[in-house]
């Protein structure tokens, strides 16, 4: 499973790009207002650091939203364009994807809206996580549903687990099947953390440190 940040915040991605581990970033309007840049300069400065870069479409009708996704694709080679999962962004994502262009439909919270992603030839799908456990819903099990549904019908949309709000998220993707967790810079951080391994660096440093201090002279 790839992991990707779920930011446009540029030091974060900077940050997570020096850790090495970081394959992708997505943003949305929320994240780049978040920003505080202008959308296509920070998505811009984003496809300079990393590849894979979802950056999310914001009119609604088909042939808006189709010329929006050719300007968006005309950024960066590294840009995927984001549409969300209705009639009209499927059917504009159908033509982008015709023309070569990689999109990642957004929004999907069933099975059935990541069936109907596939059919359109998507590059990606992102079922939200976080937003259907809000509602009581179990937005694992949809992502696992997702994995195997693809699976059982050997579709090759990649799933990208969004959403993502802790770090039992993480590797319950993991354990889901996801092809990519996308997470905000928080999580990132926090699965990295364990008390067992600040408690063994600070002992190991200790221990260390005793066998730089001048010894008792031996007889
Ligand atoms: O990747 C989708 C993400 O930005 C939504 O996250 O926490 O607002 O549901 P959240």
């Amino acid at each position: 499973m790839r992991l990707f940040l779920d930011t446009a915040d540029y030091d974060e991605i900077e940050t997570a790009v020096g850790w090495g581990v970081l394959s992708g970033v997505t943003t949305n309007p929320t994240l780049i207002a978040r920003a505080g840049q202008d959308h296509e300069t920070q998505v811009k400065r984003i496809c300079e650091l990393v590849g894979d870069v979802s950056a999310e479409t914001v009119t609604e009708r088909k042939d808006e939203l189709v010329v929006e996704g050719r300007r968006l694709a005309s950024w960066h080679k590294n840009v995927i364009v984001k549409v969300a999962s209705t009639p009209d962004g499927l059917a504009a994502g159908k033509v982008l994807a015709g023309e070569g262009i990689r999109i990642n439909v957004t929004l999907c919270f069933t099975v059935n809206q990541a069936l109907l992603a596939a059919e359109i030839g998507a590059y990606i799908i992102s079922p939200f996580v976080g937003r259907l456990d809000d509602i009581g819903e179990d937005g694992i099990a949809v992502v696992r549903g997702i994995v195997d549904a693809y699976r059982q019908q050997s579709i090759r949309t990649k799933v990208l687990a969004a959403s993502l709000r802790h770090p039992m998220h993480v590797t319950q993707s993991a354990l889901a099947g996801a092809d990519i967790a996308t997470m905000p810079f928080k999580v990132l951080e926090q699965i990295y953390k364990h008390p067992l391994t600040d408690i063994g660096i600070e002992r190991f440093m200790a221990d260390y440190r005793k066998t730089q201090e001048p010894q008792p002279a031996r007889r």
